[in-house]
């Protein structure tokens, strides 16, 4: 049969309630925040997917999200995980992270402290290829010089060891708040004497019910609160450091070479390049150099004795052999062998047997860190299914990049735009209307032509 995603009225009517989600989630500044209450300050990677879904249907508010981030980009070069809406929260947010202590900051604006997965070149290029050759060029002209500035400051700062691979240090640098690989690092790697205390004493239970985040959600589906305080405490180290990669990384709460991170910027890499070529400029040697070693630079990270991708311990140099979703992550990255991307696709086929309706786990459910609902130690999340699906496509395996989107666009069209998804039965979880949901369904919809199924 043939069907086509774009004349299913089903579809429609997803594409309609997206976009609705995301007038919802517009402050006054048009900003789109991730989700109301819970996540009330632009988000960089957030705002990326936003962008990527507005760019089918709103250019303009498109390119803001973009620029905004950029304007808040620090002196040298880092683009902040977090830009702080002025109004009520403002106050206390912002003094959790503090950015003004650290010099290299941008004076203009309160931010995070750290970074999250580069998926602005992503943004920057689906927006440009929607524009006309020369509002594109110009498009370009207005955000390469920052952009080139934040892949710089990247293996400038973060790959002290010139592997070509950069070093993250704070598991919310990944995105990937709490999976197993993560968690476990911070438990081995740094453990302060109070959080054994608490979670001695017992007193995490009593935390539990008065946290902010189970205002708005089940607190059972959020991280737990010895991981909200092991979190925290790391990024106090930070804060201590203001922020200063060079002495962080001497004594590190937390440092990696995040599979996740690295493959988003080998693709950025690539992207960079497009965007430069667009418009006649050369890239320097020092990115052009990581392009040409992307693939060996990756190979790194692939563990021969259990045939899989992990992340590295920066500190110990060892691989954090630990479940999560970003084991397949590579096949986005676009930088491995077809034959190696057929190893990963088989392993995405493979959760069907292991009783998985809808993929993509964010943990595999023979792990013993599986939890259904649990954040990221479990569920499956749109943007990952995003980022597998176009990898998918990439090296050609069309049929199950159209069945993952089915899948995915299911999720939403049965429950709406919720921030996860239990795999096994398909409910929702997390925060209800979240932006990046809506924002990439509507990019699978608009993107996905007639097909075979
Ligand atoms: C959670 C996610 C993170 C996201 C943020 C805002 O912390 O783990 O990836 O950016 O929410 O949506």
């Amino acid at each position: 049969m043939t069907k086509s995603l774009l004349l299913d009225t089903n579809n429609q009517n997803i594409l309609a309630a997206a976009k609705q989600v995301l007038t919802y989630n517009t402050t006054s500044e048009g900003i789109i925040i991730p989700a109301q209450g819970l996540y009330p300050h632009q988000v960089l990677w957030d705002s990326c997917f936003i962008a990527i879904g507005l760019s089918n249907y709103n250019l303009k508010l498109a390119q803001k999200q973009i620029l905004t981030l950029l304007k808040a980009q620090w002196l040298n070069g880092m683009i902040p995980n977090i830009v702080f809406s002025p109004g009520l929260r403002y106050w206390l947010d912002r003094h959790i992270w503090r950015s003004r202590i650290a010099p290299q900051s941008n004076p203009n604006f309160a931010t995070g402290g750290i970074t999250q997965p580069p998926m602005l070149a992503e943004a920057v290029v689906r927006i440009g290829n929607k524009l006309t050759t020369s509002k594109r060029k110009q498009w370009y002209r207005s955000v390469y010089p920052a952009l080139l500035a934040y892949h710089e400051w990247l293996y400038i700062e973060r790959d002290p060891k010139n592997r070509g691979l950069v070093t993250l240090i704070h598991p919310w640098e990944t995105g990937l708040d709490n999976t197993p690989p993560l968690i476990a690092t911070l438990r081995h790697q740094h453990e302060p004497r109070w959080i054994n205390l608490v979670t001695r004493l017992k007193l995490d239970k009593l935390a539990d019910h008065i946290r902010f985040d189970a205002k708005y959600v089940d607190y059972r589906q959020r991280n737990s609160t010895i991981e909200a305080l092991s979190l925290y405490a790391a990024l106090r180290r930070l804060r201590k450091q203001k922020y200063n990669t060079q002495r962080i990384l001497e004594k590190p709460p937390f440092a990696i070479e995040d599979l996740t991170y690295n493959c988003i910027l080998i693709r950025a890499n690539e992207l960079l390049s497009e965007i430069a070529k667009t418009i006649n400029e050369t890239l320097p040697p020092l990115i052009k150099n990581r392009i040409i070693r992307a693939e060996s630079s990756l190979d790194q990270l692939w563990d021969n004795d259990q045939s899989e991708y992990f992340s590295r311990n920066f500190t110990w140099d060892s691989f954090i052999r630990e479940p999560s979703i970003a084991a397949l992550l590579p096949l986005y990255s676009g930088a491995v062998s077809p034959l190696r991307a057929l190893e990963l696709v088989k392993s995405i086929t493979s959760f069907e047997n292991k009783g998985v309706n809808f993929p993509v786990p964010s943990v595999p459910p023979d792990s013993s860190w599986f939890k259904p609902m649990g954040y990221w130690q479990g569920p499956t999340w749109i943007n990952m299914n995003w980022l597998i699906i176009d990898g998918l496509k990439r090296y050609g395996f069309n049929r199950q990049a159209e069945l993952l989107t089915r899948k995915t666009l299911d999720l939403v069209g049965n429950n709406g735009f919720y921030e996860y998804f239990n795999p096994l039965n398909g409910n929702p979880a997390g925060i209800a209307n979240f932006s990046w949901s809506a924002a990439l369904a509507i990019d699978l919809i608009m993107n996905t032509k007639a097909t075979e199924l």
